[in-house]
Parts: C-alpha cells; structure tokens; sequence
C-alpha cells in the first residue's frame, strides 16, 4: 500500500492480503501447518527460495497482514508479531544484545521490563544502568564502550514523565548503541518513535493495539535488517510468536486505533483539567496540561497526551483508596488500553514491591491513583471519581 496514504486510512487498510474467495474483512487462518504442492516446492521453502508457508511458528498469513499494517503505522520498513509485549522486549534483547553488553534504560519502565533485565538478561552477563526518564545528561553520562541499547518507555507510567527520543537518539547514535522506544502508551496514532530517530519500536499489542482488552500480544518495528530479518530468526527458532487468532483480533483493533486514541485523549484532557480544579486534589500528571513539566516537548513529540494520567488525592493513601472504592463505573484493575476506563492505587500494587524510599524517591505517592481513560462519557467519569473525593 502506498505510503502517501494518512495514518488513519494505513489503520484500516494497509497489509491486508485477499484469498481467492475475495473475502472483505480479514481472513483468520487458524492452521498450523501449510501443505506444498509437491515434493520439489517443500524443498523450495525449507531451503528458503520460496517465501510461501510453511509452518505457522514461522510465518502465518493472518500474523502477516498484522505485522505489514503496524509496520505502515509505524512508517517502518519491517514489523514482526510476538506472543507478548514482554516477548518483544526479549527478543529486541536476545537478538541485539550478547554476554558482556550494557544496558541504559530508563528508571520508569514497566515493572516486568526491569525484572527482565536485572533477573534474567543479568545471569547471561548483560549489566543495566538505570537513569531518569528526562534528565538525558544522565543517559550520556551512564553510556560506557560496550552500551549497545538504550531504551525507554514515554510517557512513563503512571508519572507520564516525556522522554526526549530526539535527543537521546543523538546520545544512542554517537555511543554506537540502538535506541529501542516502547511505544505502548500513544501508539503510533499519537507518536512514531522511527521519525525521531528510534532504531526500534516495541509494542504490548494487548493494550491499546487491541483496544478492547481481549488477547495477549506483542510486536517489534523497525527497519529489515534490524528487526525483519533477525527477529524473524529469532522467532522462528526461539518460539514466542504470536497465534494467528491473536493476530487477528490486533489486526481489526488497528481499523479504529486512530479514532480510540483521539477521543480517549480528549477525554482523558477533559478529565485532567477537572481533576486540576479539584480542591481534594494535590497535582494532576498529565502531558496535556500546561503545569506539566514536558508539555511543550510532549506537543512536539506527540499528537496528542494519550488516555493516562495520574493525580495525588489530599489525605494519602486512606483518601485515595476511598476514591478508588467508591467507584461504581470504572474498572478496578492494573490493566490500561481498554475503551473501558481503568483505575488502580500504584503505590500498593503496580508499584507495592518497590521499597517505601524508592518509591517515594520515583514520585509514587501514597496518594497517587493511576486513572486509563477509556471511552464512557467524561461527564459519567467525573461522577464516578466526585463520590469518593467528595465523601
Ligand atoms: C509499557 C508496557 N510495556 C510492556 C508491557 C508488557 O506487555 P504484555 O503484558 O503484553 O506482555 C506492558 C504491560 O502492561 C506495558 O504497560
């Protein structure tokens, strides 16, 4: 499909691939295996000189047209599907990083991220620095000879903190290091990380990809040579792909990507500016306001704020679990990319295992709730929230 095409007709239309029947919407083919013609062809495609199918860990139709129509959004030039958001950080690691590499990442990543580089990649002898989301001195300074990846997630959950992805690209480039963006947060319908310089972009498809909360997935974007062809070895062989029914139901969630995430946004600016007013409330976090730290980079950086932010209740934790439990409409739960909302307390749950100093030190409060605006009328939200400020 041709790049000129915008953003939100890519969502709906690129990579998809007719069968003979024509159908209109997206096949699903829920098949393991491909039968070949003949003898000769099976050995064209395990020799690899023929790109049919052959085995749905290796490639699968349905995954296919997912993987082309993220990789049109994200204006890259290859994507691959995997079984997780956790699975595409694995494998961005596996394939780009070896015994005795290092690390800089930022220190408010996603809680599984960290796990993963201190508990797992750490015993394959790669070390990992951690440094602020927006102070990029502190990623120059942290990079030594052998940082081959840089990565972060922006904005950052739950303080949305913006990272500058421009400049810490520059810092990536200079060092001989890849810039590696979890875009979960805006999706490429509000950022496309690969026009400000990133060499990758990871993806949880399970949140807002989808939309609706249904599948587990993950994906990786970026160029051929570092995602198409590695990661697809990788995959191939390693075996976190993605199932074709998974794929599918990503693969239809990105025909409305555009319009969720715009009104979500909307919505979630609505929602912040009144919170702001609020006289039981401390601070709002949210890069769509002006008393953000990082609005004027966010608007730079981003079509508009995405559907999370976060603000301090007076009267700490007791205050904020009251207004937690006096929902009646929103959803208590960790989860965020649904179009219904979501509510959690980070400090005792998200955040719960991190000491009371480092969490204080992050900025998680006591009486700081986490709010992913879905897409229930705002004036039925603010309802939702007055009943436990104003109790
Ligand atoms: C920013 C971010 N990255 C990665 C992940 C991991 O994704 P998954 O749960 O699909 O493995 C999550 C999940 O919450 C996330 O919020």
């Amino acid at each position: 499909m041709s790049k000129d095409y915008e953003l939100a007709t890519q969502g709906v239309r690129a990579g998809q691939a007719r069968t003979e029947f024509q159908e209109h919407s997206e096949a699903l083919f829920l098949t393991s295996s491909f039968v070949f013609e003949n003898a000769r062809q099976a050995a064209a495609r395990f020799a690899g000189e023929d790109d049919g199918m052959v085995y749905t860990r290796y490639t699968n139709p349905t995954v296919s047209m997912f993987q082309r129509r993220l990789a049109a959004l994200e204006g890259a030039e290859s994507c691959v599907a995997t079984a997780s958001g956790m699975a595409a950080i694995l494998a961005t690691a596996m394939v780009h990083l070896k015994s005795g590499d290092h690390v800089v990442c930022s220190n408010a990543v996603f809680g599984a991220t960290i796990q993963l580089f201190n508990n797992v990649l750490a015993r394959f002898g790669i070390e990992t620095t951690y440094v602020s989301p927006t102070r990029t001195e502190e990623w120059a300074r942290a990079v030594k000879k052998n940082t081959k990846l840089l990565f972060l997630e922006t904005p950052s959950n739950p303080l949305t903190e913006v990272s500058d992805i421009a400049v810490l690209s520059t810092i990536a480039r200079k060092a001989g290091a890849l810039l590696a963006v979890d875009n979960v947060f805006c999706t490429p319908a509000l950022q496309r990380p690969l026009e400000l310089g990133a060499d990758l972009v990871v993806h949880s498809a399970t949140k807002y990809l989808d939309g609706q909360g249904r599948v587990i997935a993950g994906a990786v974007a970026g160029s051929k040579a570092l995602v198409g062809d590695p990661m697809t070895a990788f995959l191939r062989t390693a075996g976190p792909t993605l199932s074709p029914f998974n794929a599918w139901v990503v693969l239809k969630g990105l025909e409305t990507l555009q319009l969720r995430m715009l009104a979500q946004s909307a919505a979630a600016l609505e929602l912040a500016r009144w919170l702001e007013s609020h006289p039981k409330v401390a601070r709002v976090h949210y890069p769509g306001l002006a008393s953000h730290p990082q609005h004027e980079l966010a608007k730079r950086q981003q079509r508009a704020a995405g559907s999370v932010l976060s603000f301090e209740v007076k009267g700490a934790r007791e205050a904020a679990w009251r207004v937690i439990d006096s929902t009646r409409l929103v959803s208590v739960t960790a989860n965020l990319g649904d179009v219904k909302t979501t509510i959690i307390h980070p400090a005792s749950t998200t955040h719960g295992r991190i000491s009371p100093e480092a969490r204080a030190a992050a900025g998680i409060t006591e009486g700081l709730i986490r709010v992913a605006v879905g897409l229930e009328a705002v004036a039925d939200l603010k309802d939702d929230l007055k009943r436990g400020l104003e109790a």
